[in-house]
């Protein structure tokens, strides 16, 4: 390969290869339930036009029944040479609220150096720094190893055909190393390996006290009111310090080792407020530094909770109420157990004899590497070429199901987790985008990683 061709390559046609990238975006490619599964199968055949016209070869969708597709491709140029598997998803998380959008969530829309979009930063971005780094290297010099690229379809709804996926096409899916770009930076500019994900369970919990909602003078009293009763529900399951109250969870917790306690300890934290956007006046909790509470202690969301609504709000009790209630699991909790242990918590603080029916979703693990393997080092030094400055290693809050079943089932081969998900990225929220500096140096992060993954897994 000519690495500083395949970088000038990358710099002279960056406006193309940030078009396939808008060219994606445009795609609402929600792959939530009740979101039309064929804006996701547009998605697939979009990323896979993509990777063709990138020089992928063998460029097929991979369909298992009842999950959205998975795009496949492959550069097998290099004979003898290591492979590496790419990885980055195409589906993305629901729009949010429209008004709350300061342009159209699936119109790629730049102000200040960051492209505003649903998706653009996650994972969208990940696809094309792959596409784009590949290309670059194959219209210079050539690849130094092998490549195969799968995109994935349902990241975002807990890539519940995984196992399925893994039997069907494991041997596919042979590589040497995995390279993921679904990850944060530890900040703008700050290039970060990633080498920690909580796992999360989810389960959905609906309370029912009557046949229709009531008028809330002429009834209440007598009346159970069912929002009330998860309210106290939910409110059961923390304590005041907003630690989790169900039993049996912190007694697993993996200690921190010395090393890990003094790599969280170097990186600069007194910002995290203001990256996370905390108003004024709003507790810290914890008690750790805040990262290290992030990447490895469990914590408890209410990701949605429903009676009424706003606009409808009127004088009534309801008749049901519904919650979204979710888990992050860390090193050493089992995720289904925790899983088990959050239904037994609610059901057993349901007041009054209201009905609890709850519905679990399928639960993904938490994924911890040991990053001593040469291919860590070999990626640091690429990223401190494509960034310029040190790069640093991190844990992540967030939840990938892929890599822990796909690293242990390729035999434990090193899993690179680099991303270009900065803190003012806004994932899953109103007003998502990506730093297109950060986008650029990634891919030419990228460039190097090939280079340097070439000569550290060289067999
Ligand atoms: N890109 C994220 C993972 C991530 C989160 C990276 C935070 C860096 C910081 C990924 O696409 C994601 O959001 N995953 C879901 C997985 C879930 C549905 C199992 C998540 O974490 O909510
Ligand atoms: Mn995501």
């Amino acid at each position: 390969m000519d690495t500083a061709k395949a970088l000038a390559h990358f710099s002279t046609h960056r406006n193309e290869y940030l078009d396939d990238l808008k060219s994606l975006i445009r795609i609402p490619s929600v792959s939530f339930d009740g979101f039309p599964p064929a804006e996701v199968r547009k998605s697939a055949e979009q990323t896979a036009k993509i990777l063709k016209a990138r020089g992928f070869q063998n460029v097929k969708l991979l369909e298992i029944e009842g999950a959205h597709p998975y795009v496949y491709g492959e550069v097998l140029a290099s004979p003898g040479a290591p492979t590496l598997l790419l990885y980055a998803h195409h589906d993305v998380q629901p729009a949010g609220d429209a008004e709350r959008w300061q342009s159209p969530p699936f119109e790629p829309t730049e102000r200040n150096g960051r492209l505003y979009a649903r998706g653009a930063a996650d994972d969208k971005a990940g696809v094309i720094v792959h596409s784009s780094a590949v290309d670059a290297c194959l219209k210079t010099g050539g690849l130094p190893l092998n490549v195969k690229i799968i995109i994935e379809g349902e990241e975002e709804v807990g890539s519940t055909h995984l196992a399925q996926f893994l039997r069907t096409h494991k041997t596919l899916l042979a590589a040497d190393a995995i390279v993921l770009t679904d990850t944060g930076n530890y900040d703008t500019g700050i290039p970060s390996i990633t080498t920690a994900l909580r796992g999360l369970v989810h389960v959905d919990v609906e309370v029912k006290a009557l046949k229709q909602s009531l008028h809330s003078g002429m009834w209440g009293g007598p009346v159970p009111d069912p929002a009330m009763a998860l309210c106290k529900m939910i409110a059961a399951l923390s304590n005041a310090d907003g630690t989790i109250a169900i039993p049996g969870i912190y007694e697993k917790v993996k200690p921190l080792t010395d090393a890990e306690k003094k790599s969280i300890a170097s990186l600069k934290q007194d910002n995290f407020r203001d990256q996370a956007g905390m108003l004024p006046g709003v507790e810290l909790l914890g008690g750790r530094p805040p990262w290290e509470t992030n990447w490895r202690q469990p914590s408890l969301a209410i990701n949605a909770l429903v009676a009424s609504d706003r606009k409808s709000a009127r004088n009534i009790i309801n008749e049901s109420a519904w919650a979204r209630v979710g888990i992050r699991v860390v090193p050493d909790l089992d995720a289904e157990t925790v899983q088990q242990a959050l239904i037994t918590a609610l059901k057993k603080s349901a007041p009054w004899g209201v009905q609890v029916e709850i519905h679990a979703e399928p639960a993904s693990g938490w994924w911890y590497t040991d990053p001593s393997h040469p291919a860590f080092l070999a990626a640091a030094r690429a990223l401190k070429k494509g960034y310029g400055t040190d790069a640093v290693m991190i844990g992540c809050g967030g939840s990938i199901p892929f890599v822990e079943p796909f690293a242990r089932e390729l035999g434990g081969v090193p899993a690179l987790l680099i991303g270009v998900e900065d803190p003012y990225t806004n994932a899953h929220s109103e007003n998502e985008s990506l730093h297109l500096g950060d986008w650029e140096k990634s891919v030419k992060s990228a460039i190097h990683i090939y280079e340097e993954l070439a000569a550290t897994l060289k067999k």
